[in-house]
């Protein structure tokens, strides 16, 4: 993204203290989507900046929930599909799932076991890394299910929290780091 760009963008994120524990400060991006200058400029920088090409991969995984806003774009118009990795008990079986720590607790992420041919190279999206857990869960279903993380995409980096080490093994881009 261009510096201009990026700035409008982090300028419509909301910051709020204390949520959804004491001493979290919730980066909320959904702002910048009901901006119609921001929605397109993210959508537009997400395929711009993706961190392998788009032949190395075959489908784009999203995380419940915020990544449902995004995959969906970049899939759609890199004429691939969207595979949906989805908070747990929500989809039917059969499923495989995984558990993983996040900034404030835990969670589970599900998606279905028959989503992918085996040897799909998948490209996991979401809002935002933070500590990593989300993304290295995800990461772990895709290749249990047979599949191969082609790379990550986010729109928000949070500094300080590491999560790029956990994933340093596989191409990562993002738009806009915050502290
Ligand atoms: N997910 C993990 N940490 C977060 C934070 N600080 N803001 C928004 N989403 C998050």
């Amino acid at each position: 993204v261009g510096e201009q760009d990026a700035q409008y963008v982090v300028s419509l994120f909301r910051s709020v203290a204390d949520f959804p524990k004491e001493g979290i400060l919730f980066r909320d991006f959904l702002p910048a989507l009901a901006d119609p200058q921001g929605l397109s400029i993210i959508n537009q920088a997400m395929l711009a900046a993706l961190p392998v090409e788009a032949d190395k991969f075959d489908a784009v995984a999203g995380l419940e929930a915020r990544g449902f806003l995004l995959g969906p774009h970049i899939a759609s118009s890199l004429g691939k599909g969207f595979i949906a990795l989805r908070k747990s008990g929500k989809l039917p079986p059969t499923t495989l799932s995984q558990e993983y720590s996040l900034e404030y607790g835990t969670s589970t992420i599900e998606m279905e076991e028959n989503a992918l041919s085996h040897g799909d190279r998948v490209l996991i999206v979401d809002d935002l890394i933070a500590t990593g857990g989300s993304a290295d869960a995800a990461a772990q279903l895709i290749q249990r299910a047979g599949g191969k993380v082609a790379g990550f995409s986010f729109v928000m980096e949070l500094e300080g929290l590491h999560g790029r080490e956990l994933l340093s093994e596989y191409p990562t881009s993002t738009l806009v780091s915050m502290p």
